[in-house]
């Protein structure tokens, strides 16, 4: 099985990387993968948003200051086959020492290769913080590939095409050069506002197909989920904001090659709709953003 390692990152702050990286998650799971979130946040929000516990000691700290194995971290979520690996505020000291370890850019990479040895995962995602710091670099240069969500507002484009350009300094320098952008996922998007519409639209003028058809309305479901320490798809299963990330879950895997085949499904190619759900390409712009 190869495992796709992908990091959810923008150094943009408050841009939709946890709800991303903790819903995405989900809807992998749901479509019957198994898949592993890192939360490489000291903030642990994707930690606490699943309901996980902020415990001292239970953190990926461990593992990269070496005391503990990467596998008697992993925990599982209240979602079937999604499992975590927390973080807490430890992991903001982790900065600090990894600095002084030889390697120290690669020291996740060695962890995460201990947890492709386990065979277990289809998906592995590492939830980063908006600093580009030690931790992020690490979550960098162990992935594959890395999934950049923007909101749709004025200064999303600053903030993509200077990740865009540490993506190709990554690659050039060796540290990591079989990096790949995964995709460009525009959140929090309103249709009532001409500024979202603009934005979609000029994101999708430079950057054509490197963006998600499926766009994440903004959705007060997903803002509370968090709070409840749920998914989206477990806290309200029909929202528009649960409906919009099975679509990118979906959209996600189609475009990895990965075939997705719907629940009781006997028809692996077939693009079966979830409610509410369109094909029609970049349809998403006229969709209506509620409080559902
Ligand atoms: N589509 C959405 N609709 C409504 N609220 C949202 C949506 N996406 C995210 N939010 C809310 O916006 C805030 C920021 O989202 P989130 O924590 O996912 O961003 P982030 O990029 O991970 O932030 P940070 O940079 O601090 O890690 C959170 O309160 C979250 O619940
Ligand atoms: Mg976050």
């Amino acid at each position: 099985m190869k495992t796709g390692i992908i990091a959810v990152a923008n150094q943009k702050g408050g841009v939709g990387k946890t709800t991303t990286a903790v819903n995405l998650a989900a809807c992998l799971a749901e479509k019957r993968r198994q898949v592993l979130l890192i939360d490489i946040d000291p903030q642990a929000n994707a930690t606490s948003g699943l309901g996980l516990k902020k415990q001292p000691g239970a953190s990926i700290y461990g593992a990269l200051s070496g005391e503990k194995s990467a596998d008697s971290l992993i925990q599982t979520t209240s979602v079937k086959m999604l499992d975590m690996i927390p973080s807490e505020i430890d992991l903001a000291g982790a900065e600090v020492e990894i600095a002084r370890a030889d390697g120290y850019l690669f020291r996740l990479k060695g962890i995460v290769s201990t947890i492709l040895a386990l065979e277990k995962y289809h998906y592995i995602l590492l939830d980063c913080s908006p600093s580009l710091g030690l931790l992020t670099m690490n979550a960098l240069a162990s992935a594959d590939s890395v999934l950049i969500p923007i909101q749709c507002e004025y200064y999303a484009l600053e903030g993509l095409s200077m990740m865009l350009r540490l993506i190709e300094q990554l690659r050039t320098s060796g540290t990591n050069p079989s990096l790949t952008l995964e995709g460009i996922v525009m959140t929090m998007y309103d249709n009532r506002t001409n500024l979202s519409k603009q934005v979609v639209q000029e994101v999708i003028t430079h950057f054509g197909d490197k963006i998600y058809e499926t766009l994440i309305p903004r959705n007060v479901r997903l803002g509370e989920a968090p709070s409840f320490g749920q998914s989206i798809i477990t806290y309200q299963s029909l929202s528009t904001g649960a409906v919009a990330y099975r679509q990118l879950a979906r959209e996600f895997m189609t475009r990895r090659g990965d075939v997705v085949q719907e629940q009781g499904g006997l028809n692996p190619g077939s693009w079966q709709k979830d409610a509410g759900e369109t094909s029609a390409p970049f349809a998403f712009l006229n969709r209506g953003t509620d409080s559902v």
